[in-house]
């Protein structure tokens, strides 16, 4: 599978999302949306309204990420909103995780099951073949500009030996850029969220290309 690059609007200039969007598209085929509730990760960022608008300015596939407490009540307004993808932590959803990827896969979009850096691969290894994607948070959720956790990659390959899925996307998020994305490509990882690397790098195209594998 080629490598699916999804920058993180996190990094963006919320006052000029359309143009640090248009900044990117031709370069990705995936957009990156966080969307932090205050309780969940110590952060507030983007509803479903913020989703809608972007919807309207681009074809981007859109790649969001929900950190937020119960998210099984959240799949229906962030989908009709325009995602291509939910992707919600297994932490926040617990038991309720196989209801919540078959509310996702009902309205025909991708799911996604998310673990926070100390949640073990163990604990969501019945849910894998259930999904189309597994992100591995190599930093805390909560903010960009955070110090890539390199145990974390480990994980990569524990989900990869629990995957019967050949197709499975398995993305990390959280400190990503050439160094690190290359250390996740070696151990199977086929899908990369960076935000400050991208965002912050004077060319962007070439940061891009950098960790297209
Ligand atoms: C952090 C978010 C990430 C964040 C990554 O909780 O999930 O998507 O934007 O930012 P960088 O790439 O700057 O670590
Ligand atoms: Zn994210």
């Amino acid at each position: 599978m080629n490598t699916i690059i999804s920058p993180s609007i996190l990094s963006a200039d919320f006052a000029n999302l359309e143009r640090d969007i248009k900044k990117v598209e031709n370069f990705v085929p995936w957009l990156h949306i966080d969307v932090m509730d205050g309780h969940f990760v110590p952060n507030i960022t983007i509803g479903p309204c913020v989703v809608k608008s972007i919807r309207k300015i681009t074809n981007l596939f859109l790649d969001t990420h929900l950190m937020i407490e119960n998210p099984t009540d959240y799949i229906d307004v962030f989908i009709d909103a325009g995602s291509d993808l939910i992707t919600f932590h297994y932490e926040a959803a617990r038991k309720k995780t196989i209801e919540t990827i078959e509310k996702i896969k009902q309205k025909k979009v991708k799911a996604g099951l998310s673990i926070k850096p100390k949640t073990k691969v163990d604990e969501i290894k019945e849910y894998i073949n259930l999904v189309d994607l597994v992100l591995i948070m190599t930093v805390e959720p909560g903010f960009g500009g955070q110090k890539f956790i390199e145990e974390c990659a480990d994980k990569i390959q524990e989900v990869k030996k629990y995957s019967k899925n050949e197709n499975l996307i398995i993305q990390v998020d959280g400190g990503i850029n050439n160094l690190t994305a290359k250390i996740c490509k070696d151990l199977g990882c086929n899908c990369f969220v960076a935000g400050n690397y991208i965002y912050k790098a004077d060319n962007i195209e070439q940061a891009i290309q950098d960790i297209t594998f």
